[in-house]
């Protein structure tokens, strides 16, 4: 019985917890359960530096982590309240702060934990991380009636190391309320604004320091410059964390992972599934089967693009499936957005798994998933999580085939995974590619989906496409698209009445699909536009621009 006791007793202190902490734990587990049994071969950990970012909210924390790689250092975003043992098994070059929108004098403020502050290792606190080093250190933070947003004119006191070879005077970018009113022992300002005496200290001896600007921020002048200087100066980096570099270990690590055994891509001919297609070809060649599938909802001519550049021009184990009928027949009658997504879904996966099956030897599935599906960040003030994606294409795959997973691209951002793919050859009509939902057209066919319809709307794409791309904007947008409606509306032709098909051309603004901006196209494409699709696509009289932003719509209208 008491053994019984202590053991209960050293449940309830190991579950002893913070909620945030556990909501995190719960996360990760599930993140990890989500794999197929048995786990992936472990990738051997890669011998380079990395400078670890401890994410406080910051808008801006992807930012950081990108101007970081950019000096060729390799970036990890980790939870604000990461512990100094875990840092310590990481054994980062550096650690940086990043901003938040919290203010260090709240009772429950997230800070860091404070041993890491004895780790020994160089630490950059940006805006908020300034503050929640000042604080955890003994200085003083306060609420002031001058805030400062936007640029500031940064004045730099010392320009020993982490403003070294930079103008006494340069343009910064500023974001905050509270400020530090009393430094902690042993800082120093080593820079100052107009309005603020501390926007950048440091504690030479310790290595730590702090700016209350973003030098992440292109507004902000030399800030690259800056966070070189705490790589190079302060933090000792080589910087040797290039495309190159990443190929050559990538590859590696999946011949070690892989050996004989082969490996299954489902090759859709978007710049994810494509650049990982290269990488594990590169490392396995013959052994890896990619499998394309024409569900026959997709755009004019994309099957076939995809066939010349990755079997004829790539010499990729390619097989292409035309499983058109299949899909057709399937959602033959269904109107309803979410039922044509169950269906497309579970039939791809039905497809792939027949397909795969032939395949012998298969013990993997290469899978294209990015570092922003996998940034493990708790919300640094408890609201909901930032960002949930709700469209894998093949998330069912791993599971239901018992195939290990190996993920290529999970520590880089789309910009990377752009200059890998061209450093592997691949064109820049892939590598530029628009998004394209896995569901393809059926989602933007309104309505059911039929042969005819398709045909339609697939002819107005192709004239959106060009003209968007002949007027310089297919670059500039997120998606530039046309999305047939499920109305009529009468006409005049020459003369004649008639009775046509309405589409709706849909072109967004954003950086990650999460929020979007309806594009404000000047007037004369949009004349081109309409002019062109109703002159030269059949059954099609009326043409219209939506101006709806995410949110309240969404990107595509199913
Ligand atoms: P929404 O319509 O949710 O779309 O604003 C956001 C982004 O996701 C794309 N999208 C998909 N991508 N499979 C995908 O791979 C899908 O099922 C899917 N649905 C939407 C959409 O094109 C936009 O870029």
């Amino acid at each position: 019985m008491k053994k019984k006791i202590r053991k209960t007793k050293r449940i309830k202190r190991r579950v002893k917890i913070s909620n945030k902490k556990a909501k995190y734990l719960k996360r990760k587990i599930r993140s990890f359960t989500r794999r197929a049994k048995p786990p992936a071969k472990k990738l051997k950990p890669l011998t380079r530096e990395v400078v670890l970012i401890l994410d406080f909210g910051s808008q801006y924390t992807q930012l950081i982590a990108r101007r970081v790689r950019e000096n060729h250092v390799f970036s990890q975003i980790a939870p604000y309240n990461i512990s100094a043992k875990e840092i310590q098994a990481l054994s980062p070059k550096g650690l940086i702060i990043s901003g938040g929108p919290s203010s260090v004098y709240d009772k429950k403020s997230p800070l860091p934990d404070k041993s890491i502050f004895k780790l020994n290792i160089p630490i950059l606190g940006i805006c908020y991380g300034l503050q929640a080093i000042a604080k955890t250190l003994g200085g003083k933070v306060k609420l002031t009636q001058e805030c400062e947003y936007g640029k500031a004119e940064l004045f730099i006191d010392d320009n020993a190391d982490l403003f070294s070879r930079l103008p006494g005077n340069l343009t910064c970018w500023m974001s905050h309320g509270d400020r530090l009113t009393k430094l902690p022992e042993g800082f120093t300002a080593i820079a100052h604004t107009l309005n603020t005496v501390y926007a950048a200290i440091a504690n030479k001896r310790r290595k730590i320091y702090g700016v209350q600007f973003h030098p992440e921020v292109a507004h902000t002048q030399r800030g690259s410059d800056m966070l070189g200087n705490f790589l190079f100066k302060i933090c000792a980096c080589s910087g040797r964390w290039t495309t190159q570099s990443f190929i050559r270990e990538t590859v590696e690590n999946i011949k070690r992972a892989v050996g004989k055994a082969r490996v299954v891509c489902g090759l859709s001919g978007g710049v994810d599934s494509s650049v990982t297609a290269l990488l594990v070809h590169k490392a396995i060649g013959k052994n890896l089967r990619c499998i394309f599938i024409d569900n026959g909802l997709l755009r004019k001519d994309e099957g076939l693009q995809v066939k010349k550049t990755f079997k004829e021009a790539m010499r990729l184990n390619l097989g292409c499936v035309n499983a058109e009928s299949r899909f057709l027949k399937k959602l033959t009658g269904i109107t309803d957005p979410e039922e044509k997504r169950k269906l497309i879904g579970n039939e791809f996966i039905k497809i792939f798994e027949e397909k795969a099956r032939k395949f012998k030897g298969v013990e993997f599935l290469a899978q294209g998933t990015l570092y922003p599906d996998v940034i493990e960040s708790i919300p640094a003030l408890g609201g909901p999580s930032a960002k949930i994606k709700t469209h894998h294409n093949v998330g069912g795959l791993p599971l239901h085939m018992k195939l290990k997973l190996i993920e290529p691209l999970r520590e880089l951002f789309k910009d990377e995974v752009r200059a890998i793919g061209k450093e592997l050859g691949l064109p820049d009509t892939i590598l530029y590619r628009q998004p394209f939902p896995g569901p393809g057209l059926a989602i933007r066919i309104i309505g059911e989906v039929t042969t005819e319809r398709l045909r339609v709307l697939r002819e107005v794409d192709k004239k959106v496409a060009e003209e968007i791309k002949k007027a310089g904007f297919y670059e500039q947008v997120w998606q530039s698209f046309a999305v047939l409606l499920p109305i009529k509306s009468v006409g005049v032709m020459g003369d004649k009445r008639t009775y046509e098909n309405v589409v709706s051309i849909r072109c967004v603004t954003s950086v990650d699909g999460m929020t979007a901006d309806w594009a404000k196209l000047p007037n004369e494409l949009l004349e081109t536009l309409s002019s062109r699709i109703i002159n030269e696509v059949k059954g099609v009289n009326r043409v219209v621009y939506d101006i709806s932003s995410k949110p309240p719509a969404t990107i595509e209208w199913e």
